[in-house]
């Protein structure tokens, strides 16, 4: 056999009959949704039969732990306790209850940056008739912004940076730790939207210091639309205190007080109503395979799964608009197109999943791809 011949392969390959769309498409989108598991399936299928046979009955000894199994399974991705995790239905949602819990009197500056996703900053600019000063950093190169520069439009009158772990719009890793100490050291709070990270690459929010983290169903932790977590650090939690809320965030919702509202100690306080339930068992499949792998495996592998992507690319004389170094870039791989939705179209013809967002068509590889997918998908574009 000649080496041309061989077949190249790698550690997690073995997961893939676990998602049934490979048996018809070339999924490469993961980072607009994950794809469904049998796992995830079989969980929704529980959840179903337990909803059909028992009724509400199954609340107070099945679904109210299942709760507490996807806010634990959620802390342990991110090296979080599970009193700092509160649920919600969207990154939307949970960052708009962060934002109601801030004080803008003295601090009435919000900075972020030109690259993160736009529902972070909608958040803030939708507080400009009350005063809230929004600081749009822009990135120099449309790939990342340096912290530094994010340190610079930080001072003694900003409440909280707000930018992205994971560009979505590059696929770059921003340094975290070095924002959230920019934050720090004028007295500000740091929330990162890690909806494009966790999963994919190791989070560790306490080794971080950022205050407040968000990610998700979704993309990486493959759980589907409908279910995410916010992370907000306990000291912080103690001292917030939300004004768009819900009985979820009281310390006694059973007491059903509707005269007082007392806050639950940790992030939970954070939380609004009842989740939705289809959503936190396909979370729950999710979470167990992103556990049993691990992140450290996952992001070996899907660097490698990434960097086999770029090169392809480039040797059939695309130019992948991606961060400079390896080790800042993630499965995110976005390649220049003049007419993106006709080039995700004319792919999906051909079998293969991808995404467009302005200017480029955007293929995303998770540990479940091989690099035959990467081929057929290069060829496909450049054929
Ligand atoms: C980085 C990032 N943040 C937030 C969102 C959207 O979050 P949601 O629809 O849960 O509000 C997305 C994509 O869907 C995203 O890529």
């Amino acid at each position: 056999m000649t080496g041309a011949n061989i077949v190249r392969t790698h550690a997690l390959a073995r997961y893939r009959a676990e998602f049934p769309i490979f048996r018809e498409k070339t999924y490469l989108n993961s980072c607009s949704l994950g794809a469904l598991s049998t796992r995830s399936r079989a969980r929704v299928g529980e959840y179903l039969d337990q909803w059909d046979r028992r009724g509400a009955a199954a609340w107070y000894d099945v679904w109210w732990g299942a709760l507490d199994q996807v806010r634990g399974g959620y802390a342990a991705v991110v090296g979080a306790k599970a009193s700092e995790i509160a649920l919600h239905a969207s990154v939307s949602t949970a960052t708009a209850v962060l934002a109601s819990a801030l004080d803008y009197q003295r601090r009435p500056k919000v900075v972020t940056t030109s690259l993160d996703f736009p529902t972070v900053a909608y958040q803030w600019l939708a507080k400009r008739p009350l005063g809230v000063e929004v600081v749009m950093v822009e990135s120099p190169d449309g790939i990342t912004v340096p912290p530094e520069m994010i340190a610079r439009a930080v001072d003694g009158r900003t409440a909280l940076v707000a930018t992205s772990h994971v560009y979505f719009t590059s696929g770059a890793v921003q340094d975290i730790t070095a924002v959230a100490a920019a934050a720090h050291a004028h007295g500000a709070l740091c929330y990162i939207d890690g909806y494009q990270s966790v999963g994919q690459m190791p989070v560790d929010v306490h080794a971080s210091g950022v205050d407040f983290l968000t990610a998700g169903g979704l993309k990486w932790l493959l759980g589907g639309p409908g279910i995410v977590f916010l992370y907000v650090r306990d000291d912080v939690a103690a001292r917030l205190e939300p004004t768009v809320t819900g009985w979820f965030a009281h310390k006694h919702q059973f007491g059903f007080d509707p005269r007082n509202v007392e806050w639950h100690d940790g992030a939970k306080r954070f939380e609004q109503g009842t989740p939705a339930l289809a959503a936190v068992y396909t979370q729950i499949g999710g979470l167990e395979i992103v556990r049993e792998i691990g992140t450290t495996a996952i992001r070996e592998v899907v660097s490698d799964l990434t960097e086999d992507l770029i090169s392809r690319a480039r040797a059939r004389g695309l130019r992948p608009k991606v961060a400079a170094r390896p080790e800042d870039r993630t499965a995110i791989v976005m390649i220049p197109s003049a007419d993106p939705p006709a080039v995700v179209r004319q792919l999906a013809d051909a079998g293969i999943v991808v995404d467009a967002r302005p200017g480029h068509v955007r293929l995303s590889p998770y540990f479940y791809n091989t690099f035959e997918d990467n081929a057929a998908a290069i060829e496909a574009l450049t054929s």
